[in-house]
């Protein structure tokens, strides 16, 4: 090892960066997150430096560098000096920051380009949100330490930072993911089975390259999968090995399990502990029945999230080169199922992009249009984001609706299923 990893506790601390480039703003930008007290500076002298925690030198010029270096020696000051190892104590790693979780990659200085690829790579496997996984540990670790026999402490910490809480955790339920997270106390103070959860991930077209990352983590965690004829071998290969597969589907021939059936046996796995993944082609909300299986596992108490994916329209229409609002021959699209569902009323729903700014003239072009003024609407802001923000009413208060809506990128969703908004967003039902 050529260097020695440490982690620096610079807050409150002095930090000098000298130099006007954008390495030395990066550098000042980075200290300052990390709760530091940054003095900027084209030029430095010993005495500027005393006191000082640390020294990013990056004037891009070597003689200003190099005086730079000698005058943090001289005070004793710990010196950084960008793109010159060799006149640097201490080198940046790569960073990985996630909150309280930062991962640091160093290749010694021997290479920064691996540095940044082995970087991408980490950044691709862990969640934007992993922060509060690490904040949901820290707020049971004193309870985990005084109650559960020392045996069981390593089950109960793997279990909630890749479990049920953690998920809830990461889609920004925290609430949720301590009420799991008690229960899993609970169930290893007295040696019970905690509860496990369920997932409705959307598998995408087809080609496993256009799953997303969070529906790709969850196959390498899953307990068991149930997936649809649609979902093809390459997806289903992408999955941890130890999972019990179970197809679900329609084929042609053969008649595929009833939803009941579907729901029920979630509703089992869940109940028994397990991570359950129901895995559907597309998107799971798009002509699929997510919402009924959300709805079930909602009912029956059990915690579960939707992993939305990419729906067959957009997949195909990239694949084939079709723009679909190519804005130069067309300005909407609608997605239509080829049979009607048997007992909906056959509604339409619109999403409506680039609306909010404008909201009064979409509800008065709908109105004129025949809808009726008591439809439901949502206006998602900064969707599926840790800001997401969502208010819902009736397509006449739209307007009012809309006021403080629109400083992040904003929707308007019209149709009855909008009345479910509210109600997909409330907390879990209780667990007992
Ligand atoms: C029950 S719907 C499910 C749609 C899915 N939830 C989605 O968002 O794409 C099944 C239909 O989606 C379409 N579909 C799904 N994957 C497709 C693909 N890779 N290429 C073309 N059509 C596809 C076909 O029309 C198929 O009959």
């Amino acid at each position: 090892m050529k260097h020695l990893p440490l982690f620096f506790d610079l807050a409150g601390r002095r930090v000098v960066v000298v130099g006007g480039s954008p390495a030395a703003r990066r550098r000042a930008e980075m200290a300052r997150s990390a709760g530091a007290a940054v003095y900027e500076c084209e030029t430095v002298s010993t005495a500027d430096l005393k006191g000082s925690a640390a020294v990013f030198v990056a004037t891009g010029d070597f003689d200003s560098d190099l005086d730079a270096r000698r005058a943090a020696t001289a005070a004793g000051v710990p010196v950084n000096v960008a793109d010159r190892p060799q006149l640097s104590d201490f080198i940046l790693p790569a960073i990985v920051d996630r909150d309280e979780v930062v991962v640091a990659i160093s290749t010694g200085g021997a290479s920064p380009t691996l540095a940044t690829l082995l970087r991408g790579r980490i950044e691709a496997m862990l969640p934007a949100q992993f922060g509060a996984v690490a904040r949901l540990a820290r707020t049971f670790r004193g309870q985990a330490n005084a109650l559960i026999e020392p045996g069981r402490r390593r089950a109960f910490w793997r279990r909630l930072i890749e479990g049920p809480a953690a998920w809830l955790a990461l889609r920004g339920d925290e609430a949720g993911a301590r009420r799991i997270a008690l229960t899993e106390l609970d169930a290893a103070r007295h040696e019970t089975t905690p509860l496990g959860i369920a997932h409705i991930v959307g598998a995408g077209p087809g080609d496993p390259d256009l799953l997303t990352l969070k529906a790709a983590q969850l196959l390498q965690q899953a307990d068991v999968i149930l997936h649809d004829a649609l979902v093809p071998e390459a997806i289903l290969d992408r999955a941890r090995r130890e999972a019990a597969f179970i197809d679900v589907g329609k084929r042609k021939g053969r008649v595929g399990w009833a939803q009941a059936d579907i729901e029920a046996e979630m509703i089992c796995r869940v109940r028994a502990g397990q991570t359950v993944v129901r895995l559907k082609a597309g998107d799971p909300f798009v002509f699929g029945r997510g919402a009924e299986e959300v709805d079930a596992l909602r009912a029956a108490g059990l915690p579960v999230t939707v992993v939305p994916g990419i729906t067959a329209a957009l997949g195909c229409a990239a694949s084939a080169g079709i723009a679909l609002t190519d804005r130069r021959v067309a300005s909407s699209v609608t997605f239509l199922s080829g049979h009607a569902a048997h007992d909906a009323a056959g509604g339409h729903t619109h999403v409506i992009y680039m609306a909010v700014s404008e909201a009064a003239a979409v509800r008065d072009r709908l109105l004129a249009d025949g809808a009726d003024p008591t439809t439901p609407v949502a206006i998602v802001e900064n969707g599926t984001r840790p800001d997401e923000r969502i208010s819902t009413g009736r397509l006449a208060d739209l307007a009012r609706l809309s006021v403080g809506h629109g400083t992040g990128p904003s929707l308007i969703i019209v149709g009855e299923v909008a009345a479910r908004a509210a109600a997909d967003r409330a907390p879990l039902a209780e667990v007992s």
